[in-house]
Parts: structure tokens; C-alpha cells; sequence
């Protein structure tokens, strides 16, 4: 079994595992960093880690021509309901599910989840995705350093996923303290460049990573992707 993640560009992420199409915060429509289309992108699921307008994205519409499965915090997925979502699973911090394609815990967030109009959207949330074979992916999505990575660094992480743009999120500085606490093998930086305001040099950031721990950083291109 394999399992290969798409950076799409901002935090907007692809994941193909046991032959299910997953779409994490699928921010195309007005993203300058990404070349893919919301009309053409597959999904039989999309997760939402909080309410912002650059992760619920174009959720609603490609959820509406694919019939994907929305999962989101309660108050997201709550919302992703009167939006004319059809299938729609809330979760909440700390909860994990069995869903076909491996076992999803909503992690801590640092950080806001208002919805795009103004909607209460519940606590931001990180993803920690245990795979059909075992494997252990961290995305981080959205937040700041939080010393409870840790503790999710103790179940073991193959991949993580983290942002490194600053100003909205962690910078690079408090992401290399978060690849400390994480432990994990590999590291793939995100939530960086898209604007100006997040600007950072991700290779600069990965000679660090990779002199001061053990994971292996990898930088990729915008429609690149990373093979587990
Ligand atoms: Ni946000
Ligand atoms: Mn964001």
C-alpha cells in the first residue's frame, strides 16, 4: 500500500492511501500559489481544519460536484450543512474515527476558525491521520508552537506537515522547535510564500531542520508530491 501526498500550494493538500482521494483545506479559487483548478481536483473526502476562507476554499462546490464526504470540526461541519453540503462528519479535538481510508484524530490548534461569513466555526484543529498500513501523518495545518506536539509526537510520526510562514502561524524559528518536539522522519514545510506577508526561504529553514534533528526535510513545488 502507498500513500502519496500533493502540496498544492498555501496549505492545501492532496492524499492518495489505499486507494481512496483525500483533499485537506482545498484553497484553489484565488490561491496565487497553486496551478491546480478546483473544477478538475477528485476528492472522496475533504477535511477542513478551521473556518478560514483560505482552507474552507472552494470546499462547497467541489464537495458538490464529487459528493465527497466533508469532515470538519461539529460547528464546521454544522455549517457545511446549511451551505447545501450533502454528506457531511463532525469530529471534535482529541476524537478519532475509523473512516475508510485510516484512523483521523482532530489534534490542538492554536489559532481562529470564524467561517467566511462570520459563523462561529468551533476551535481550529490539526489532523494526525493513522494509515491503513500503520503509517502516521501529522498535517498541522494552522497554528502556532504549542508544547502538547509532544505528546503527539509520541505516537510516532512518519510524516509531518507543518507551517512555516509566520505572522498567521508558526514562523521557522518556532517550527524547528515543533520539529524537536514532533520527532518526526519526514518534514514537509507549508503556509509559506503564498503572499508576501508569509515570505519565507524554505531551504535555508530545511539546512536547519536537518543540522539540529534527525527528519528529513522535503520542499516541494506546488502540484509536487511526496511518496510515503
Ligand atoms: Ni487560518
Ligand atoms: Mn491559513
Amino acid at each position: 500500500m502507498t500513500t502519496k501526498l500533493t502540496w498544492y500550494g498555501h496549505a492545501t493538500l492532496g492524499l492518495e492511501t489505499d486507494g481512496h482521494k483525500l483533499l485537506i483545506d482545498p484553497f484553489f479559487s484565488g490561491n496565487p500559489a497553486t496551478s491546480a483548478s478546483a473544477d478538475e481536483t477528485e476528492a472522496d473526502f475533504i477535511l477542513v481544519s478551521h473556518g478560514h476562507g483560505d482552507h474552507v476554499g472552494d470546499t462547497v462546490s467541489i464537495a458538490a460536484r464529487t459528493g465527497a464526504l466533508v469532515i470538519s470540526n461539529f460547528e464546521i461541519a454544522n455549517w457545511f450543512d446549511t451551505q447545501g453540503v450533502e454528506k457531511t462528519h463532525p469530529q471534535h479535538l482529541g476524537g478519532g474515527f475509523q473512516h475508510p481510508f485510516g484512523y483521523l484524530k482532530l489534534t490542538l490548534a492554536l489559532h481562529g476558525s470564524a467561517l467566511p461569513d462570520g459563523s462561529y466555526g468551533g476551535n481550529p484543529a490539526g489532523f494526525l491521520l493513522t494509515t491503513n498500513d500503520g503509517k502516521k501523518i501529522y498535517m498541522a495545518q494552522d497554528t502556532g508552537l504549542f508544547g502538547d506536539m509532544s505528546l503527539i509526537g509520541d505516537e510516532g510520526i512518519d510524516l509531518a506537515v507543518l507551517p512555516i510562514g509566520d505572522n498567521f502561524t508558526m514562523g521557522p524559528e518556532d517550527a524547528l522547535r515543533a520539529v524537536k518536539l514532533l520527532r518526526p522522519k519526514v518534514v514537509i514545510p507549508i503556509h509559506y510564500n503564498t503572499w508576501d506577508l508569509i515570505a519565507q526561504n524554505p531551504v535555508s529553514w530545511a539546512d536547519e531542520v536537518q543540522s539540529e534533528t534527525q527528519a528529513k526535510v522535503v520542499i516541494l513545488e506546488a502540484g509536487e508530491h511526496f511518496q510515503l
